[in-house]
């Protein structure tokens, strides 16, 4: 699935872009690597809930695609000011900041397109494209980055609050974009969304675990940035030990969730799943 999701997203790009300095710095980001995760979740829960068919792998690429751009402005010098992503110097390193700016734009407007012309051939894409553009947006990740810039959280409810939309929002959107193509039965999905946003909080709370229990090599970004800047972390929030006791509770939530799963085979759900979990990078 990787190299399936690797090559559509290489597809919009070359697609829509002309010959330029903007497609390499479209490229370049796309191609440095990363995790793949939203495509994947998504790729894996359309497999789940119903069948994959062509135009999945387009919707797939589409959220990397969203994703990428976000990585592309939240390493601007000035938002996070990060010089290493994915491995590599960060985009505006190498192609100047304004260039970066533009190429994340351009990022999120090839999703945009892609995910439109993907519904206006097939309209049970509608709503999984409403889903992913709010997620995106301003009651969303954006919000969340904004939340995430003025830190002013000083307990739980306010750290969760910042990582359900800047890292939640999308995520989310990737698993109830494949609940809503496929047309999951309505308490199944609702169990899902619960499922998806504490997977989404999880990941952000090892996200941050590892700004300061992990190294620039194996991570490809670097660390200790999260102190330095004042950010409102599940480690400058509650310290280490206590940023892990969360993380285990989370994982346990999300364990006693897919138990009350009805109609859908969680196995290969579950086990991926599992990879996340303390993950090393
Ligand atoms: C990094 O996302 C930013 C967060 C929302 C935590 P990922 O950890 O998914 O980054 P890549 O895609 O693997 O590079
Ligand atoms: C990034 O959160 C969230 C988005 C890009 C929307 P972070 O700022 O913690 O991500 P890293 O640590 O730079 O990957
Ligand atoms: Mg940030
Ligand atoms: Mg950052
Ligand atoms: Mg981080």
């Amino acid at each position: 699935m990787r190299s399936a999701i690797e090559a559509a997203c290489r597809e919009l790009i070359t697609d829509r872009a002309p010959t330029s300095r903007l497609r390499e710095a479209m490229l370049y980001s796309v191609e440095a690597g990363g995790k793949r995760l939203r495509p994947y979740l998504y790729l894996l829960h359309r497999q789940a809930f119903g069948e994959l068919t062509l135009p999945d792998y387009r919707l797939a690429a589409s959220l990397e695609l969203i994703h990428t751009y976000s990585l592309v402005h939240d390493d601007l010098p000035a938002m996070d000011d990060d010089e290493l992503r994915r491995g590599k110097p960060t985009n505006h390193k190498v192609f100047g900041e304004a260039l970066a700016i533009l190429a994340g734009d351009a990022l999120l407007n090839t999703a945009l397109e892609e995910i439109f012309d993907i519904s206006r051939h097939h309209p049970e894409y509608l709503e999984a494209g409403y889903i992913i553009a709010k997620a995106a947006g301003a009651s969303g990740m954006i919000y969340g980055q904004v939340l995430d810039m003025e830190a002013k959280a000083d307990d739980l409810a306010g750290l969760r609050q910042i990582a359900d939309h800047k890292t939640g929002a999308l995520i989310s959107a990737a698993i109830d974009a494949a609940a809503a193509v496929s047309q999951l039965e309505h308490r199944d999905r609702l169990i899902f969304k619960q499922i998806a946003r504490d997977l989404g909080f999880v990941f952000q709370v090892r996200d941050d675990i590892l700004d300061v229990d992990s190294s620039a090599e194996v991570l490809g970004k670097s660390i200790g940035k999260d102190a330095d800047q004042a950010k409102v972390t599940a480690v400058t929030l509650l310290g280490l030990d206590d940023a892990k006791k969360l993380e285990d509770y989370l994982i346990e939530q999300i364990k006693a969730s897919l138990k009350q799963v009805q109609t859908v085979d969680i196995e290969a759900i579950a086990a991926y799943y599992d990879t996340l979990y303390g993950r090393k990078k």
